[in-house]
């Protein structure tokens, strides 16, 4: 939680984490920021888009620049959504209803995590009209998550994102020197309601034999459409189409599972090559200002989705501080589109891209 301070003015979206790394409590803070291993990917999603250069076109008139877009049919206001992340009453005693109003006002997808702190309903309740999908860290035991997407379905989530990369948890070492899964309970995470806060250590069990077959189980319980976390590479992209899922996100999880994977931005090309348009592809991982969303767009992601960020911008004013980080990249998104010569956002193409040998 923060400490009240003299009011000033963030303008970019490290502003938000310079802020929060001063505000949070440590193990929070290393939780929120945490990296696997040495944190190789964590760091390289983020300078991975800073080796990418731009090709502006002018004299295109851009007196007009219109950033919406469309995910799953569903109009968005810009392409940059909510990242699942769990816990968020760690930051912000509302939680994942400030982030579900946020979401809602600025008009985009909030994707919930199985780990939310606040409970589905109460999410829903928060922001009745917001565009939301459910994110699945399958159980083992397949039963449970047939009664958790069925409510997940009645609550009118609009599409259901199983998350791939964590058929064990990575090796996060600020959490073990913490000792997060001891520290992480009742005191840290209260959730407006008693009874919803969820201790670390009796958190739902994620499967480790989760197989490319279990899939057709899971199309065989939902109307949903599913969309696949965590896909790197061209192999599992190509098995995705195969089985008729209805999406990718190119992710590494913020560099929290397995270190030393590409960055997501350099993961991006060879996923987006070999799905050959047939389903969306989404990005999360580093996403940090308006040129990184335009260069994501450029390489395929139909949008992208913000993880740390949406946490930083929750523990600086709850609501209104995830407003203002969304604010902030639509505004600065807005202006990149402007200065590339993009009037509308199917306009952000390929030719817009020089990889640099920095
Ligand atoms: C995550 N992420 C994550 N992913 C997921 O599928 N389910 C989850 O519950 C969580 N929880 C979570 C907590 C925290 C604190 C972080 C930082 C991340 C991963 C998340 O969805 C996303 O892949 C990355 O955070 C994106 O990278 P950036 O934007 O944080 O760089």
């Amino acid at each position: 939680m923060l400490e009240s301070g003299p009011e000033m003015s963030l303008v970019c979206l490290t502003d938000f984490q310079a802020h929060a790394r001063e505000h949070l409590s440590k193990s929070t803070r290393d939780f929120i920021e945490g990296g696997a291993d040495d944190s190789v990917t964590r760091d390289d999603n983020i300078a991975a888009f800073k080796r990418i250069r731009l090709r502006p076109r002018y004299l295109r008139d851009v007196s007009e620049v219109d950033t919406r877009t469309t995910i799953q049919g569903e109009e968005i206001s810009a392409p940059i959504c909510i990242a699942p992340t769990g816990f968020h009453c760690l930051v912000w005693p509302d939680g994942e209803m400030s982030t579900a109003r946020a979401a809602q006002a600025a008009g985009i997808c909030y994707i919930t995590s199985t780990f939310a702190s606040c409970s589905l309903e109460d999410i829903v309740i928060a922001a009745p009209e917001g565009l939301r999908w459910f994110q699945l860290y399958v159980h083992p035991d397949l039963q449970l998550n047939k009664q958790l997407i069925q409510r997940v379905e009645s609550l009118g989530f609009k599409a259901l994102v199983i998350t791939l990369d964590t058929p064990v948890c990575g090796n996060r070492r600020h959490d073990i020197r913490n000792q997060l899964r001891r520290n992480l309970t009742l005191t840290d995470l209260q959730s407006p309601k008693k009874g919803n806060s969820i201790p670390y250590f009796q958190m739902t069990p994620i499967s480790t034999s989760l197989c490319w077959n279990d899939l057709s189980w899971f199309q065989s319980i939902t109307r949903l459409p599913i969309i696949l976390k965590g896909i790197l590479t061209k192999e599992d992209a190509e098995l995705a189409v195969k089985h008729n899922v209805q999406g990718i996100i190119v992710s590494n999880h913020g560099g929290r599972q397995l270190d030393e994977v590409l960055a997501s931005i350099d993961a991006l090309t060879e996923v987006v090559a070999a799905v050959k348009g047939k389903i969306e592809v989404y990005l999360d991982g580093g996403v940090r200002t308006g040129n990184d969303v335009l260069k994501a767009l450029a390489l395929g992601a139909r949008c992208i989705f913000l993880g740390r960020p949406i946490l930083w911008g929750l523990a600086y004013k709850g609501e209104h501080g995830v407003k203002e980080v969304l604010n902030i990249l639509t505004n600065e998104f807005h202006t990149s589109m402007a200065l590339t010569g993009c009037r509308s956002v199917a306009e952000i193409n390929r030719n817009l891209i020089q990889f640099s040998r920095l």
